[in-house]
């Protein structure tokens, strides 16, 4: 990801979700150094995933498809490019969070073999209230 592509980011996040990340969000993605990547088509941005990593940890933030474009692969393959990236830079162990009624990113996360380790109370922001988050982790040296 390039700081010419966060306008096409962010116009793709707020298509996704109900509560987005701004611009500046993903900006200071960059600028802290996560590992940010995007999927092209015809040089043009359709999804994107955002890594950070520490003290043989990684956490993926963010892994996002325009909807135009979903059910094609895209999604495995940037969740593949960063737990790559995990495992080059040294990350033992891979964390992410998902709200429970996410089931296309639940399906997508226990078909590349993560699995549940926990559950955080009220961590997602709904209308009207808050969602818990299902922690799930991925052991890289089984890779
Ligand atoms: C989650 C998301 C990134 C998946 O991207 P995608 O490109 O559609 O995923 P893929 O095509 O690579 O799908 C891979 C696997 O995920 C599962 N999956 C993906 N979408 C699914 C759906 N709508 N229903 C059921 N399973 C689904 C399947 O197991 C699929 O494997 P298969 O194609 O062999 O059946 C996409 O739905 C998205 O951007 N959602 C909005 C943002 C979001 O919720 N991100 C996750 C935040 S935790």
């Amino acid at each position: 990801m390039r700081d010419t592509d966060v306008i096409a980011v962010a116009h793709i996040e707020r298509a996704s979700y109900p509560f987005p990340w701004s611009e500046g969000i993903f900006r200071d993605c960059l600028c802290a150094g996560y590992y940010c990547c995007v999927a092209e088509i015809d040089q043009l941005p359709v999804g994107y995933g955002i890594l950070t990593l520490g003290a043989g940890e990684a956490h993926v933030l963010n892994v996002c498809v325009l909807s135009e474009y979903r059910c094609r692969g895209l999604g495995r393959r940037l969740l593949s490019v960063l737990f790559n990236e995990a495992r080059v830079t040294g990350a033992t162990d891979l964390y992410l969070e998902v709200r429970p009624s996410n089931f296309s990113a639940l399906r997508l996360y226990e078909a590349m073999g993560l699995s549940q380790v926990g559950l955080r109370r009220g961590y997602y922001q709904v209308a009207g209230g808050r969602e818990d988050a299902i922690v799930m982790r991925l052991g890289l040296k089984d890779l």
